[in-house]
């Protein structure tokens, strides 16, 4: 694993403070509504704030994306965040690189407009839905999700989103629809880890329909007060945060809804490492290391591990869709 040093941040890239305030009193002037209120807010978020003391605020702003507004949301508050240069420099996205860093720096020319998402299987709107009318769907909020890694890391991040479950309600499954599979851009020409076979492309996600209308379940559009940076999956991503991250698919292009439980990339790459179920479960150890424990990245050099929780912490509100069933075979 590698992360990514300061040294490796082009200074052009690392936005000014002066230029950060400026942008936020132009918006206050301007007044913009609710995206004034909201960006005001999230300067006033004292965990923010202190971030932007303790870092360099390399903001990798979205300027392609015009992100409408968002509330603040009861999720998550009190939660220490990880530093926004660690949420955007320390990534998994194949599709760019095998790298943590490899993301941020290969995503830099991805375009993620114009954006359409194709709904297809046991669903009535069977069609094919732009980014815009996805998000006149609901309404945006923030949700500080804790969010924990395969291999044994974690983040606390500042989602903006909309629950999954609007756009199922929207789409009309039929009762037929069991499961819910998420399918990942794969533009060989935009997206140089397409070129080699590390995975089988397209990267391939699903849920089991409870799970996807499960209130906690989002699909993100931004973080940070911002559009999705392309590292993270812009323009849409899925955010599932009782879940391993892996199966936060990231750039969605196609939902399916279908009877039979999908094939994730990464059960037909490895099945005896990677169910289909994911859930953080630190009973559960993956063959090749425990998952008792979790580094939270960016808590500095000498923070110890963490002890990881079942359900990432969750359980009062997904434990019950797991009663009854064996989740040390449905790993
Ligand atoms: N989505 C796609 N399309 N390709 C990927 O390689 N990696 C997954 C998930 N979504 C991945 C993906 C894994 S393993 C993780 S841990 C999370 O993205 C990381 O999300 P982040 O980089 O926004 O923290």
């Amino acid at each position: 694993m590698i992360i990514q040093k300061k040294s490796d941040i082009i200074p052009s890239e690392i936005t000014p403070r002066e230029v950060f305030e400026n942008r936020r009193k132009f918006l206050q002037q301007a007044g913009f509504g609710l995206l004034a209120g909201a960006a005001a807010g999230l300067l006033a978020n004292p965990s923010y704030a202190a971030l932007g003391k303790s870092t360099s605020l390399h903001r990798v702003s979205n300027s392609l994306i015009k992100l409408p507004p968002f509330s603040k949301s009861q999720y998550g508050g009190g939660e220490k965040l990880t530093p926004y240069e660690d949420v955007t420099t320390y990534n998994n996205y194949y599709e760019f690189g095998t790298s943590k860093d490899e993301p941020a720096i290969h995503s830099k020319l991805f375009k993620p407009v114009p954006w359409t998402v194709s709904i297809e299987g046991q669903v009535k709107k069977n069609k094919t839905i732009s980014i815009e009318d996805i998000l006149k769907l609901a309404p945006l909020e923030e949700r500080i999700y804790r969010m924990r890694c395969i291999e044994g890391w974690s983040m606390v991040i500042p989602w903006i989103g909309f629950p999954l479950a609007q756009l199922i309600k929207w789409a009309e499954p039929n009762a037929n629809a069991k499961y819910v599979e998420f399918t990942s851009l794969a533009d060989a020409h935009q997206m140089p880890g397409v070129n080699l076979p590390v995975l089988d492309w397209p990267y391939v996600e699903g849920l089991r329909m409870d799970e996807a209308m499960n209130p906690l379940t989002i699909m993100a559009v931004g973080l940070y007060g911002e559009a999705l940076p392309n590292q993270n999956g812009a323009p849409m991503r899925l955010v599932v945060p009782w879940k391993y991250g892996i199966k936060g698919a990231k750039a969605i292009v196609k939902i399916r809804f279908t009877e039979e439980m999908p094939i994730t990339t990464w059960m037909k790459a490895i099945p005896s490492e990677y169910g289909f179920y994911s859930n953080v479960n630190p009973q559960v150890p993956h063959p090749r290391w425990t998952q008792t424990s979790e580094k939270r990245i960016g808590a500095g050099l000498f923070a110890g591990r963490i002890k990881t929780l079942m359900f990432n912490g969750y359980t009062e509100q997904v434990g019950h869709m797991y009663a009854g069933m064996d989740l040390r075979k449905n790993f």
